[in-house]
């Protein structure tokens, strides 16, 4: 079907409802043999109404199907703006009834990433199970992916059941099974299927092979399942897209409702605010509505002028979401690189993204049997319950209540791929009983009676660069000039504060962490803070400069290639370290990501200490944290 047509189809199609699949289930279980039978059993009406459609649109012209045609191909529309590659397969086919977007993705383990995005988006999960070989270790994994993004409705179809002789005693067996185990989790119903992909048997007609089969056919289940009315029942809520300010007598908050209804006159209230006014119109292109629904795309305007942005979220003030910068959540980290808990990365939620980071992995759960774990990180594919901190309070409600509004991506700051996708549980509440104290004497305050205008000097490089050295004389000359000093270095905090702390990638992450949380304490003290550690990761070095003002971050490159590094060995490291002796050597077996634009870059193979010191001091001087 060329584009065109498909675009006019879905146009006359939109009136009626339509259902989003999920299939889970490999080749062998007949799932091609399923969604093939499906398209094929229903593709005479398929081609019957697109003759009938094809003679409407001439008559009427193609109005308002981009809403239909997006929903081809969204899924996880965040994820896929942020360039990972999914293998999720759509079809479309439509009956009387109603019309259908069968998701299929691969069923192996290492595909959870993209089975999670076809599940992100699918009302109705079909999991097959093969008679003869009933629930499997694969079965339990689709039905937990699934459950985790909120597929409440599942069609177990026990498929290949002519291979059993049609036996009544084993699909009972396979339905008691898998009821057992679904009971850990949050499905609303499940309808099992004694079915033949192969023959047709109870696909889409009931088959007479099957007499002690009460149930309804799949297509028949498929057709008549209620999955819509929940979403216009919940509370309202409007992610906000865009302000659109074309004048100064219009200004219109634009976005497409995710749930709940909206009507002029109804008092709406900024979720993070709490300020509230009225809806004076809703407008749409095709003019005003009274009232607008879930799936809507609109723009309101507002009786009174309070402040809403981009990323708001506008909802009805007795029914509000949570708001807080802490919270709880299920991730499914989709990454090659493993989940650094501690490194700050972006979090996207509806229209809003704010840095966040994950202070805790509680535990990790094992997709194929749901047990639970303690772990450091997650890899590929592997999903965590987490606890999550944002730089500002988000609004969200918690996942298994809105989907919308209770999922999350997160994002890498430096590739901007997308590496996990969470579901929020809780709010935590320990984030809304701590206060900021306010203080009478603050930074200012203390670093003018210094004299002085505290900064962070960070100095980075490899082990045996020179940081330690040149931070050292830098201190002595600062010192000598009556400046107030502190000096942080690596491997002296790592005998006390940081002593619990190795050298795998994430413990460098939290050493970071804490030591520029540390640094930031010096800084509200009024001082010059020396920090000297190899920081071997930009991501972390760059949190770092965004925890002070700017200007009050400089960051030294102390630079020196790899073999002077090691022909100088100081303390004998390298050469252990070559040895094999010790494990995740910076430079030898663990990365060094150099600096992009640091303040100042020292080449300290050729420049002696005394010199890259005076250097810095220039820096200070020039940056007006002396004078
Ligand atoms: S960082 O990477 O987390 O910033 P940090 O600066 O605290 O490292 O500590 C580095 C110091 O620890 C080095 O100067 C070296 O003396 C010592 N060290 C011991 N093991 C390692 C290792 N595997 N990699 C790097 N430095 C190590």
């Amino acid at each position: 079907m060329r584009a065109e047509d498909l675009r006019s189809f879905l146009a006359a199609q939109e009136r009626k409802t339509l259902l989003r699949v999920l299939t889970c289930g490999s080749v062998d279980d007949g799932k091609s043999t399923l969604i093939g039978r499906l398209l094929y059993d229903t593709k005479l009406i398929f081609d019957d109404q697109l003759k009938t459609l094809e003679k409407d649109s001439r008559k009427h012209g193609t109005t308002g199907e981009d809403m239909d045609f997006a929903l081809l191909v969204d899924g996880l529309e965040a994820e896929r703006e942020q360039g990972i590659t999914i293998d999720v397969a759509y079809r479309f086919f439509t009956t009387d009834k109603r019309k259908f977007i069968v998701a299929d993705t691969p069923g192996h383990e290492q595909y959870t990433r993209n089975m999670a995005t076809g599940a992100s988006n699918s009302d109705l999960a079909i999991i097959l199970v093969d008679a003869r070989k009933g629930v499997l270790t694969q079965t339990r994994r689709h039905a937990f992916i699934c459950s985790l993004l909120g597929i409440k409705h599942v069609a177990l179809a026990i498929n290949k059941i002519d291979l059993v002789d049609f036996s009544e005693e084993i699909f009972a067996t396979i339905d008691t099974e898998f009821r057992d185990f679904a009971k850990q989790l949050a499905f609303q119903n499940i309808v099992s299927l004694p079915i033949s992909a192969r023959y047709g048997d109870n696909v889409i007609e009931r088959s007479n092979r099957t007499p002690w089969y009460r149930g309804p056919s799949l297509l028949a289940h498929l057709e008549t399942v209620d999955v819509e009315t929940a979403l216009a029942a919940k509370p309202f809520r409007l992610p906000v897209q865009w302000v659109n300010r074309p004048n100064l007598d219009f200004r219109g908050f634009a976005g497409t409702i995710v749930s709940g209804v909206v009507q002029t006159g109804d008092r709406v209230s900024v979720a993070r605010s709490g300020r509230a006014t009225t809806v004076s119109r809703i407008v749409t292109a095709d003019g005003d509505l009274q009232k607008a629904v879930a799936g809507d795309a609109v723009t309101l305007t507002l009786a009174e002028e309070i402040d809403v942005s981009r990323g708001d979220l506008l909802v009805p003030p007795s029914d509000r979401p949570e708001v807080s910068d802490q919270f709880a959540a299920h991730m499914l980290w989709m990454a090659e690189d493993e989940l650094l808990p501690g490194r700050q990365y972006l979090l996207k939620i509806g229209t809003r993204t704010v840095p966040a980071s994950i202070t805790e992995l509680k535990h990790k759960i094992d997709v194929n049997n749901l047990e639970h774990f303690a772990a450091k990180t997650l890899h590929l594919n592997e999903v965590g319950f987490c606890n999550f901190s944002t730089t500002e309070p988000i609004a969200f409600d918690p996942y298994t209540e809105n989907r919308d509004t209770g999922a999350f991506i997160v994002i890498d700051r430096f590739t901007n791929g997308t590496v996990g996708a969470g579901m929020i549980e809780f709010g935590l509440r320990r984030a809304t009983n701590v206060h900021w104290q306010a203080l009478d004497v603050n930074k200012e305050a203390r670093a003018e009676l210094k004299g002085q205008r505290p900064a962070i000097l960070w100095f980075t490089g490899l082990s045996g660069s020179g940081k330690s050295t040149i931070a050292n004389i830098v201190e002595q000359k600062l010192h000598a000039m009556g400046r107030h000093t502190y000096m942080l270095d690596g491997d002296n905090v790592r005998h006390g504060l940081n002593r619990d702390l190795g050298f795998t990638d994430a413990d460098r992450v939290e050493n970071i962490r804490r030591v520029a949380e540390a640094a930031k304490l010096f800084v509200d003290a009024g001082l010059i803070v020396l920090v000297s550690f190899i920081s071997p990761f930009r991501s972390e070095r760059r949190t770092a400069r965004e925890l002070v003002k700017p200007g009050e971050f400089l960051e030294v490159f102390v630079d020196a290639p790899l073999e002077v590094c090691m022909e100088r060995d100081p303390k004998g490291l390298y050469k252990r370290a070559q040895a094999g002796e010790i494990k995740h050597f910076t430079g030898i077996s663990s990365p060094y990501e150099a600096p992009d634009q640091p303040e100042i870059h020292l080449e300290t193979a050729t420049m002696p200490p005394e010199d890259a010191a005076d250097r810095v001091i220039d820096l200070i001087r020039q940056a007006g944290v002396i004078l």
